[in-house]
């Protein structure tokens, strides 16, 4: 966690979408949510501010349920495997998180039910006599996926009881055409009279409204007025009760059986994944998570999601969280379009899906982050290529910041291994490329704030792209033969370029920037890193004491942006088209 150095109390509660823990995670999902939190993350951090970044595993439900049995495995055994194997893509791909905790925990359970009576005491839950779906063979209740059918809007065979994912609707299960049992693959289904606990979203509609309005100046247009349509026949009350044996229960004695609607409990996965974070960071006081965080008007909560999770952060959570007065409202829900795979949706089911883990391992995690910060999905759909990857690897990061950093660094390793002098370094202080590179920096960090995460990346492209011009226009290897010390000259400044470069590539590509500050003896994980930190802010001046005596590499430069070949992107071409075929 980040202190803020400075007077204001300003923080940052930012929250990624709790991925299910239910099946490997592919790039949609890291491109959708995790990578550009944590950017922003990170950003804020380094800007010395007070930031946390939330997330963890969403456990519960029926898509769980069903593999599980399908795998054979109990619920607990099932979902901890998911979780752990997240953790570690996370680890892998350099996502950081404060906090990623399980649903099916404990302490999240009992944060729930707190939830459940305050709303329930404000009056805001209802039982509901409705029908409900059930297997005559072997007589499970059906809701969600547990039945599937032909969809009534669209006739898309294979709907869900949940939602229909052609069309997209949510679907009312007794509509559906030609139900199937997901359990024993029966037809023999009948409607149920049963009673569920529904959340009066209706009743609560004129806070909601009010509250609303406020946020389209921060919200984007590609949230705020599809937000605004799905509310414009009014708030819809919902059963948040279900007929299953997974799940936390309904905390109360006549509702014996029924669990709570996995969407009702996964969202307060972010308070009380906050609450467990202090607790295990030596927070004293037990409320903390509320009156600092949750509860706190000073702390900006923005939650990170895919577009088919805009109706419960920007419509049910909020309502939950001002209903209850456990916690305020999003200010900015910056929720992603799609990512797809060669422009058809990610699919495990029909092996239309690339393995991230298998990626990293083939790539590496700067290239992989490269690549799609570069194709963010922020304003439409996009679309990864492995041959995007290539060309996107070898003509932008390898060209631009790879070749720079090796160029200059081993020249100078080359002709100067005893070092460079102060003088040497001075130019750098009174270039032009040192005002323009300032603007850059603070156009990068303007545009993480305003969370246009591609855009910030291309402008810290520009920014590799003029110091290389300078560097390409002073030619150095030129100078040396007639005079060496013009050639130490446009050493020292383009290196102190390229360590700018380096602090300031840390939120994108953290190892990438890592091996580049490290070859001047700096390091964002030691106690050097306040240096780092200040050359981030802007604070180019900072780099003044590190050269006053003169400096000599502390390390030479490795390869930094290995260049993927064909025969890489050939071969991952084949095993897409293999997985494809055999399912
Ligand atoms: N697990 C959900 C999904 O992948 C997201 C849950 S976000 C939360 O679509 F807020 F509800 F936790
Ligand atoms: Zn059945």
């Amino acid at each position: 966690m980040a202190t803020e150095s400075m007077s204001s109390s300003k923080k940052y509660l930012v929250t990624s979408a709790l991925p299910y823990a239910n099946g490997p995670l592919h790039f949609g999902h890291l491109a959708g949510v995790y990578l550009p939190a944590d950017v922003y993350t990170r950003h804020l951090k380094m800007m010395g501010k007070t930031a946390i970044h939330i997330s963890g595993s969403d456990e519960h439900g029926v898509a769980i349920m069903l593999n599980a049995n399908k795998a054979g495995v109990a619920y607990q055994e099932y979902v901890d495997s998911w979780h752990k194997e997240h953790k570690e893509l996370f680890d892998q791909f350099k996502v950081e998180f404060d906090f990623f905790g399980q649903t099916s925990s404990d302490y999240h359970e009992k944060e729930v039910i707190e939830w459940f009576h305050a709303l329930n005491d404000k009056g805001l839950i209802e039982t509901k006599e409705t029908q409900q779906l059930q297997c005559q063979d072997c007589h499970s209740h059906l809701p969600d996926r547990f039945v599937s059918g032909t969809c009534y809007e669209c006739g898309y065979e294979n709907a869900r009881g949940d939602e229909c994912p052609n069309c997209g609707i949510l679907i009312d299960p007794i509509r559906l055409l030609k139900p199937q049992c997901q359990i024993c693959t029966s037809h023999n289904i009948s409607p149920v009279n049963v009673t569920q606990y529904y959340l009066m979203l209706s009743k609560f509609e004129s806070e909601f409204n009010s509250w609303l309005e406020g946020r389209e100046v921060v919200w984007r247009n590609t949230v705020f007025p599809f937000v605004k349509a799905l509310c414009k026949d009014g708030l819809q009350d919902r059963a948040i009760s279900r007929d299953l044996d997974w799940g936390i229960d309904v905390p109360l004695a006549e509702a014996r059986g029924k669990k709570l609607y996995v969407w009702f409990d996964a969202p307060i996965g972010y308070v009380s994944n906050t609450k467990k974070m202090l607790e295990q960071s030596g927070e004293t006081d037990p409320d903390a998570y509320l009156k600092d965080w949750w509860q706190n008007k000073d702390a900006e909560i923005v939650h990170f999601i895919g577009k088919d999770n805009i109706i419960f952060h920007c419509i049910i959570f909020p309502c939950m969280s001002m209903a209850s007065q456990r916690a305020l409202p999003a200010y900015d829900v910056p929720a992603n379009q799609y990512l797809n795979l060669e422009g058809k949706q990610f699919s495990k089911s029909s092996g239309w899906y690339v393995d991230a883990k298998e990626a990293i391992d083939t790539v590496g995690a700067d290239a992989l982050r490269y690549y799609l910060l570069s194709i963010l999905p922020e304003t439409s759909d996009s679309s990864f290529t492995w041959s995007g990857l290539q060309a996107r690897l070898n003509g932008e990061l390898a060209n631009n910041i790879g070749n720079l950093v090796s160029r200059c660094l081993k020249f100078w390793a080359k002709k100067w291994p005893e070092g460079l002098k102060a003088e040497h370094f001075q130019g750098f202080f009174d270039s032009d490329i040192y005002k323009r590179l300032q603007e850059l920096n603070r156009q990068q960090h303007h545009l993480i704030e305003e969370k246009h995460i591609r855009r910030a990346l291309e402008s810290y492209m520009l920014a590799g792209h003029e110091v290389n011009g300078h560097f390409t226009e002073l030619a150095p290897w030129a100078s040396f033969k007639t005079d060496p010390d013009s050639a130490a000259k446009t050493i020292g400044e383009t290196s102190l370029m390229i360590l700018v470069l380096g602090a300031m590539a840390r939120p994108f590509l953290p190892d990438l920037s890592e091996k580049i500050c490290k070859c001047f003896g700096l390091s964002f994980d030691d106690n050097t890193s306040t240096t780092l930190e200040s050359i981030y802010r802007g604070d180019f001046d900072k780099i003044k004491d590190l050269v006053k005596e003169g400096l000599s590499l502390a390390e030479s430069p490795q390869i930094l942006v290995p260049k993927i070949e064909d025969h890489l992107v050939e071969e991952m071409n084949e095993k897409l088209k293999a997985k494809t075929s055999e399912s």
